[in-house]
């Protein structure tokens, strides 16, 4: 195996593919980053360029979702039949073929098109990535390897919106602009096309096939000694003999339906407290206030990722429960101030002429709010999410609440611009407060802390009947 490059061990004691393998999930996250934050600031030149109005730009924004939740649906299909790696590379192709396509500036139904299968890739490679980690990374960096995926979605966020305001204060006309900002998509989709090639297939897809020579292949491309080669194997097998994932019908056993229940809550509330009007249409609303230079641009994805890197830590050092709430009640506070900054506003004829007070309470009110959701709800929610079904169960449970995320960012971003549009620029703030409000009862309620807790004795827990707020308490026996 010496002769094999991918086999060579790196001072850090991994082996170089290791590093393909982080780096190819990397792009991955990033990607779901750099077109979840591609709107944002490109909105301005693709209404000028296709002539839409609002709810015409909150239509193709909007399209991403869909494209997410059929993705995300057939996720699961596309990992057990076709594999983790032909996955990913299908992923980086549609990736690259959409973007690409879409740079050459195409009819709007087109265009629209491309952008549902970027939704779809976002979709396949949200689901596929951290399995595929989960799999085949080596133990012990498993867990940071989870956490990158999170960090490179809302770095990919932070990359775009950069990227983008820097061509679009290069180059004034949409039709320049336009495809060089679809062009630095397409630039990262063709690295994760490439990158994803050169990645091994997964061990445990290979022995779920009954390919166990393959399967020991690739770990010794991974790991180091015999003996860690024999541990997963052993653990694989163990594994493959016990219960095999159940079909979509385990929704309708009691205790899996009331954890899905807290599962698909917690997705619906992450996007009903408004992070997409914030992500997607932060520039504009701040349009809104007379506020049109860098600050009004870069405040949300530079906030939202800077503030995702303590998260990383927090929630092993503080639990779920506690971040979920140091959150929600920032986003509800600052969610009232932004409201009332632009009831103060009211109607402005001039936004140039509107004062210092309502701009500084509403940069400070995003800021804050942008904080509280970074810490929290962004990285917390797809965490409980991953850790609270039962392992015949994961596969569905996850499926359906990815889907449930997409669901509700969809409606956000295809209705929040009109909503303020019909029923003043306050009003979409106070019902995001109010569903923080509800999202805090909830956590209080029903979500159990998982934090220092094995994923087999919350299982225990769920069968046994135990309340669901009281699943990450110790059984007792
Ligand atoms: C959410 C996305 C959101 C992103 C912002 C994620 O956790 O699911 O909808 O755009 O965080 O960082």
């Amino acid at each position: 195996m010496a002769q094999d490059t991918g086999t060579v061990t790196q001072a850090g004691g991994y082996k170089r593919i290791v590093y393909v393998i982080s780096m190819v999930a990397a792009l991955g996250g990033l990607l779901f980053g750099l077109d979840q934050g591609f709107i944002a600031n490109s909105l301005a030149a693709l209404t000028e360029h296709y002539k839409f109005g609002v709810q015409g730009g909150e239509s193709y924004s909007a399209i991403l979702a869909t494209g997410g939740i059929v993705g995300a649906l057939l996720s699961g299909i596309f990992a057990r039949f076709l594999g983790r790696k032909k996955s990913l590379v299908l992923a980086g192709f549609i990736f690259t073929a959409a973007s690409g396509y879409s740079a050459l500036l195409p009819p709007l139904a087109i265009l629209s098109a491309c952008r549902f299968a970027l939704g779809f890739a976002v979709g396949i490679a949200s689901f596929i990535v951290p399995l595929y980690l989960s799999e085949t990374a080596p133990a012990k960096i498993r867990g940071s390897m989870g956490t990158l995926f999170q960090l490179m979605i809302t770095i990919g966020i932070f990359l775009i919106a950069l990227s983008n305001v820097f061509i679009a204060r290069t180059f004034t006309t949409p039709a320049t602009s336009l495809p060089l900002m679809f062009l630095t998509v397409t630039l990262f989709a063709a690295l994760m096309f490439a990158g994803a090639f050169m990645l091994p297939e997964s061990p445990r897809w290979l022995m779920l096939k009954g390919r166990k020579e393959r399967a020991i292949a690739v770990l010794r491309k991974t790991l180091n000694t015999q003996q860690e080669i024999d541990t997963e194997i052993g653990e694989i097998e163990e594994a493959l003999h016990g219960p095999k994932g159940a079909g979509v019908g385990i929704v309708f056993r009691g205790y899996f339906f009331r954890v899905l229940v807290v599962g698909v809550l917690l997705q619906m509330f992450q996007q009903l407290v408004g992070i997409n009007m914030m992500i997607y249409y932060s520039p504009t609303i701040f349009g809104y206030a007379g506020m049109t230079g860098l600050v009004a641009m870069m405040t949300v994805p530079t906030v939202n990722m800077l503030f995702t890197f303590p998260a990383i830590r927090l929630v092993e050092k503080w639990g779920r429960k506690k971040l979920l709430y140091v959150g929600a009640v920032s986003m509800l506070i600052t969610m009232l101030a932004a409201g009332l900054a632009f009831q103060s506003i009211g109607v402005a004829s001039d936004p140039a002429a509107i004062g210092g007070l309502p701009k500084a309470v509403l940069l400070v009110s995003v800021i804050v709010y942008i904080f509280g959701f970074a810490v929290s709800w962004g990285p917390v929610v797809w965490l409980v999410c991953s850790e609270v079904f039962p392992l015949e169960g994961r596969e569905v449970g996850m499926t359906i609440t990815t889907m449930v995320n997409w669901t509700f960012a969809g409606l956000v971003m295809a209705n929040a611009l009109s909503f303020m549009g019909v029923h003043g620029n306050a009003s979409i703030f106070y019902v995001f407060a109010g569903f923080c409000v509800l999202a805090i009862a909830f956590v209080a309620l029903f979500v159990p802390e998982t934090k220092g807790i094995t994923l087999e004795e919350m299982e225990i827990n769920l069968k046994n009947g135990v309340r669901l707020r009281d699943l990450g308490n110790r059984a007792s026996s």
